[in-house]
């Protein structure tokens, strides 16, 4: 969703409209549709705005790449648009009738109706339909009304501001400085001072925008204030106290955010899950055995006494969680049950039989599943976050935080992290039903040997990646794709849809197979796509069964399954094989050849892999 970038350097420094025009570069990935920078030029004491709808290559080009807006001190924004159609006039930077505030937004205000009627009152127009102006002037009205400092200020406003938001704002009256200010929605802060030509103070929706400039930086808590000037950042909490906060190190390599010699984020990322896999695995298998030690610094889980467990995520996290409720379940015989993140939170669960709310995310920031997770803990549920994003809203406030690493992923369709998330609930269920006396150390350990082979099992899967590349240039008109499978095979063919549609904006669904004759299998016709994912032995011969049903009314069929199960070629017109494992743990190969084919249908379409149309990464919103 929205991006923010900001940079206070220093005069004579590099300037700041190519380093915010750099950092916008890397969020385009969130999902955009305008663009907008403000810089303040030292000479004329102005500050300029422009702004562009589209991509962002139009504002590169309008402003010179950076070089027609001077200066050392600015703010940028990618805008996915909320309130108010994508325009340039909706577009961010937003500004004060006379350009004495100056500043961009991320997130949703929820009483800005109520907001702008007060500021009308007191003669204030608007030019925009958003939110984000009235938070501008609104700060612009506490400046003027109390002659007070941009601190006070702002913190006047954010009392009156309901919703999220992560704010970052320039006063003419302060040259050279910017100030931020968040709540429910992440932002960070990046210091250089290596006499370096880009020393200065950076500021940063997401990581990736600044990780080429610095990794020492200073998340910003819920309700603080920054303010950022070329020699380095205070900290500000609402009451206008200065308060301190510790830098943190961010371990992620400076080229981690970049294609690396792919043509597309996400065919690196695909070809980074043996590495994600593997490196999820090491920082939680100690000595042959599974430490899940919390990266919160809380006394491990006790998971022996664990009766019942809810998760709640969204999109493909969610997929995960519902594969993870399969494999807990059936080895460790805990109830699991999994809730999309934004149904939970508005049906006033009963939460009273869980031992533990566990949330699922790659960014750790999406709205509703930070809201459900909140919910669990005001009801005084021991919660569990399962994070990718080091340091990101839900990794703290969680009680218990296992980290998934699979590094930054930046392509919108989510392929390690879920990969990752897979591998933490795989530990969760082996190492519970251990402790809880259900299999013996035998069993235990089998299992980590199986885990420990996924990796190599997933490498061996993208080795055979020209079958499908073959095989989705074939398919490349079909307008309707089904995936059947019964199981943990049905959790499998709900992210193998998602995949498909998010990047190919062909219609599919995943589907329970035993479902089928109850509606969809009306909806087949000669030649529909129909694939089924067939890698739980004990449900194979019900799967085919369903198969050769919507064969026998014209469906074509993709069967996915193990090695060895040549048979399913007397079905199926083209079949693709994967490595089996414990069958437990086949999600993690069987998942590949679905996010391939998503990869290659899109290409084969001419879309945007990497930026779906009307989808973002990381839906800070609700
Ligand atoms: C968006 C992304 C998905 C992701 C979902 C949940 O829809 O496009 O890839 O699965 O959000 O995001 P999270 O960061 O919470 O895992």
């Amino acid at each position: 969703m929205c991006g923010i970038v900001g940079f206070a350097g220093k005069q004579g420094g590099e300037q700041a409209a190519p380093i915010l025009l750099g950092g916008l570069k890397k969020l385009e990935y969130r999902g955009y549709d305008s663009a907008g920078i403000a810089v303040r030029d030292d000479v004329s004491g102005e500050t300029r705005i422009v702004k562009a709808k589209g991509r962002l290559a139009m504002l590169v080009s309008k402003t010179d790449e950076g070089r027609a807006v001077p200066g050392f001190c600015g703010i940028g924004h990618t805008r996915w648009a909320t309130h108010g159609e994508p325009s340039e006039l909706n577009a961010h930077p937003h500004t004060s009738e006379d350009g004495n505030v100056i500043g961009v937004h991320n997130g949703i205000i929820e009483n800005y109706q109520e907001l702008k009627a007060k500021l009308m009152r007191h003669n204030y127009t608007f030019y925009s339909e958003t939110d984000t102006e009235v938070a501008i002037k609104l700060i612009d009205y506490y400046y003027k009304k109390y002659l007070h400092t941009p601190v006070d200020a702002i913190n006047h406003a954010l009392v009156r501001i309901r919703g999220s938001y992560a704010l970052a704002v320039m006063f003419k009256d302060y040259p050279g400085e910017i100030y931020a200010a968040r709540k429910d929605s992440p932002m960070i802060i990046g210091v250089t001072q290596n006499g370096s030509k880009d020393d200065g103070t950076y500021l940063a929706s997401d990581v990736p925008a600044i990780l080429s400039h610095t990794r020492e930086v200073y998340y910003l808590g819920e309700l603080q204030l920054a303010r950022l000037t070329a020699d380095g950042a205070t900290f500000y909490n609402l009451d206008g106290d200065e308060i301190s906060i510790e830098p943190t190190t961010i371990e992620w390599e400076a080229d981690a955010a970049e294609k690396g010699g792919f043509e597309h984020f996400m065919m690196k990322e695909i070809h980074e899950q043996p590495k994600a896999i593997r490196d999820t695995l090491n920082a939680y298998l100690k000595e042959g055995q599974i430490n899940l030690a919390s990266e919160s610094g809380s006394a491990p889980l006790d998971l022996s006494s664990v009766r019942r467990i809810g998760v709640a995520a969204c999109g493909s996290a969610w997929h995960a969680a519902m594969a993870g409720k399969y494999v807990i379940e059936k080895l460790a015989r805990i109830p699991v049950d999994v809730d999309l993140a934004s149904e939970f939170r508005y049906r006033d669960p009963i939460l009273d039989e869980y031992s533990l709310i566990a949330v699922v995310s790659q960014s750790g920031e999406t709205a509703d599943t930070l809201a459900a997770l909140r919910l669990a803990k005001e009801r005084g549920i021991p919660t569990l976050a399962i994070v990718n994003v080091v340091g990101s809203t839900i990794a703290r406030e969680a009680d218990y935080v296992l980290y998934t690493y699979a590094g930054p992923e930046i392509a919108v369709a989510t392929t390690k992290a879920y990969s990752a998330q897979l591998i933490i609930l795989y530990l969760l269920a082996v190492q519970a039903a251990y402790e809880k006396g259900i299999i013996n150390l035998d069993r235990y350990s089998a299992l980590i040997q199986s885990m420990q082979q996924i990796p190599n099992a997933v490498e061996r899967t993208l080795d055979n990646k020209e079958r499908i590349q073959w095989f989705a240039a074939k398919y490349s008109s079909a307008q309707n794709v089904y995936f059947i499978g019964r199981g943990l095979d049905y959790a499998i063919c709900l992210e193998g849809s998602l995949k498909m549609k998010e990047i190919t904006y062909i219609h599919s669904e995943g589907y329970a197979a035993g479902e089928l004759k109850h509606g969809t299998i009306s909806l087949i016709e000669p030649g529909t796509l129909v694939v089924g994912v067939l890698t739980q032995e004990d449900l194979y011969e019900k799967t085919i069964s369903n198969l050769v049903e919507v064969k026998s009314r014209g469906a074509y069929l993709m069967g996915l399954t193990t090695f060895g199960h040549y048979d399913l070629e007397d079905s199926a017109s083209f079949v693709v094989y994967v490595p089996g494992l414990d069958p437990l743990f086949n999600a993690s190969t069987a998942i590949i050849p679905l996010q391939l084919m998503a990869y290659y249908l899109s290409l084969a379409r001419g879309l945007d892999v990497d930026k779906p149309r009307n989808l973002a990464k990381s839906v800070t919103v609700e």
